[in-house]
């Protein structure tokens, strides 16, 4: 089959790599139909360049077709239209039952000490073959895949896999009080959708920040209140909630923050060096482009929340704990539990579609063209927000 691999920092390729088949009882094989590119498919293509493999197939955004399923597989038959959540979960341990698919104890990472194994995702995280491919090897498939109605066109319910039920645990997590505020940094894929999560869920004053001028324009159709990020964003976010700040602010940027350039470039020399080397670099210095979770804090009210959806790799980076204990603020994070918001999602995802996701993609391209979309949506040009391969 055709697969998007992975081959150094900014090296992706298509290539033929060996079809996959069902391995385990529990197994599905599917043929993807549609597969996204996520924000945080970009910090792999540079920064966490320590944990990849040469080879390792990238993408966790997959819609596809049943082809094969293992003999214990029971609610899945070939020929199903199927969504596959971005984390791999068995739906029967203690963190599953509680919700917390991503933290499943039949999947976790351990000899990393990490959560649930994730497709495409790093050797932290299992390294395990990735969904930007014309076919994907599904584990536990008896619980992950969730099954959706023939018709619609994919773009429909593909978010369903990631963007929708992160922007939803966002909001979730959020917690803003009836009449309160949000403030939503980054307007990427996950912060747009966190905004239209937030206006139907019914937050009314909702702010969103990024530094794309495109990305301003496209939130601000769905009853944002936006501004161009700078020096003056929190001084200006303030002023529009009586001086306090925004109950709630959600960090839809995560490691590779704009305003960081001492860090960008330990990033960049990070991802150079040998594997082991960089890795260690990760675990012992700051890596992370801080900026938007340092905003984030000051924005945010006292006693508001800070709920983070961007991801952060490094292990030791800096944090301004007294500003955090004064201020006494709720901190919530983590990957998304994409199994424990599908049946709240689910419902909206109709020809009413309130929260736009018939046209949220802004590319829809065949597989061959990943290596120009990456890059293009690594410069953020081309007016790229949300690419969707269609291997
Ligand atoms: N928690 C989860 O389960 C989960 C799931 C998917 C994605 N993510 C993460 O969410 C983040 C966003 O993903 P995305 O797909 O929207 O990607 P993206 O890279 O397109 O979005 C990031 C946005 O932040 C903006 N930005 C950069 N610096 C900023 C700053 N200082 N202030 C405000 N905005 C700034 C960028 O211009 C960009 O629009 C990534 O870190 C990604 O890894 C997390
Ligand atoms: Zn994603
Ligand atoms: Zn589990």
């Amino acid at each position: 089959m055709r697969a998007l691999t992975w081959h150094g920092p900014r090296d992706v390729r298509v290539e033929t790599v060996p079809d996959p088949a069902v391995q385990e009882p529990t197994d599905a094989v599917i043929r993807v139909t549609s597969s996204g590119l996520c924000g945080s498919d970009l910090h792999l293509y540079e920064v966490m360049a320590p944990f990849m493999h040469e080879g390792d197939i990238l993408g966790h955004e997959p819609m596809g077709v049943v082809e094969e399923v293992g003999e214990e597989v029971t609610g899945l038959r070939p020929g199903d239209r199927v969504v596959v959540p971005f984390q791999i979960a068995c739906g029967r341990c203690f963190m599953c039952e509680q919700g917390l698919q991503t933290q499943c104890e039949t999947t976790q990472v351990r000899d990393r000490g990490m959560g649930a194994r994730i497709f495409g995702y790093t050797s932290l995280y299992g390294s395990v073959p990735g969904a930007q491919a014309e076919f994907l090897r599904v584990p536990h498939a008896d619980y992950g895949p969730v099954r959706v109605p023939d018709g619609p066109p994919d773009d429909r319910f593909l978010y369903l896999s990631d963007v929708l039920s992160t922007a939803w645990q966002a909001v979730r997590y959020a917690a803003v009080p009836p009449g309160g505020s949000l403030a939503v940094l980054g307007l990427g894929p996950i912060g747009d959708m966190c905004c239209r999560v937030a206006r139907h869920l019914g937050v009314e004053q909702v702010f969103g920040v990024d530094p794309v001028p495109a990305r301003l324009a496209r939130a601000e159709q769905h009853g944002v209140e936006v501004f161009r990020f700078d020096d003056d964003t929190v001084a200006a976010i303030r002023d529009r909630t009586d001086g306090r700040g925004p109950d709630a602010v959600i960090d839809a940027v995560g490691m590779e923050a704009h305003g960081a350039p001492a860090v960008r470039t330990a990033q960049r020399l990070a991802a150079l060096l040998p594997r082991a080397a960089g890795a260690r670099l990760m675990g012992t210095v700051g890596m992370d482009r801080l900026t938007a979770l340092y905003t984030a804090i000051d924005l945010v009210r006292r006693g508001g929340t800070v709920s983070l959806s961007g991801v952060y790799g490094g292990a030791a980076d800096p944090l301004p704990m007294l500003t955090l204990f004064d201020k006494q603020i709720q901190v919530r994070m983590g990957q998304a539990n994409v199994r424990r918001w599908a049946d709240e999602i689910l419902p909206l995802l109709t020809d009413d579609d309130p929260l736009g996701v018939d046209s949220f993609a802004t590319h829809r391209l065949p597989l061959d063209e990943a290596p120009r979309a990456y890059a293009a949506f690594q410069r953020k040009s081309d007016g790229m927000v949300k690419t969707l391969f269609r291997p």
